[in-house]
């Protein structure tokens, strides 16, 4: 059986750092959140359970935050994150195509995780807050938008590189 999660030595530093700029443990969740999942890549039940020690806080109310916000994965994803927003304005301006095109090229559905893990995907039905340059997605966080199928290629070539 595997070591039940906690923060890296380095990890728990920023930890500290984090909650010095809190009045409350509880206030610290999100970022507090984010580190553990940069950590794991996820949120697994044991960082829910982690969390919820070091915040002091009941464990419901972890979970109650990750059902909120879809920047939390509940199970391992690819090194490499695709986020394609599925809203209005995206999917007027060609989001199905901008799906599609990912799905040919990764080889994956929606969901999935490429063989050797450097990949995945998924379609978010709300909109990412960037509806100027849609259709758009995200890779990583970055926001990427105007795709077309060229560009896409492009953006993805780039990122392997990396
Ligand atoms: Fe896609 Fe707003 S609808 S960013």
């Amino acid at each position: 059986m595997s070591a039940p999660f906690e923060f890296s030595s380095e990890n728990r530093a920023r930890f500290e750092r984090i909650l010095e700029r809190y009045p409350r443990k509880r206030a610290a969740m999100l970022p507090t959140l984010h580190l553990a999942q940069e950590q794991l890549g996820y949120i697994s039940p044991d960082v829910e359970e982690y969390v919820a020690g070091l915040l002091e806080v009941p464990i419901v109310d972890v979970r109650e935050v990750l059902s909120f916000y879809t920047l939390f994965f509940q199970k391992p994803m690819g090194r490499r994150h695709i986020r394609v927003c599925a809203s209005l304005s995206c999917w007027i301006r060609g989001g199905d195509e901008v799906t599609g095109h990912l799905r040919e090229l990764l080889g994956i559905e929606e969901g999935e995780v490429s063989e050797d893990g450097s990949v995945s995907w998924e379609v978010v039905p709300d909109c990412l807050g960037a509806c100027e340059i849609a259709p758009m997605m995200q890779v990583d966080g970055r926001f990427e938008g105007n795709l077309t199928r060229e560009r896409i290629d492009g953006i993805l070539r780039n990122n392997r590189k990396r």
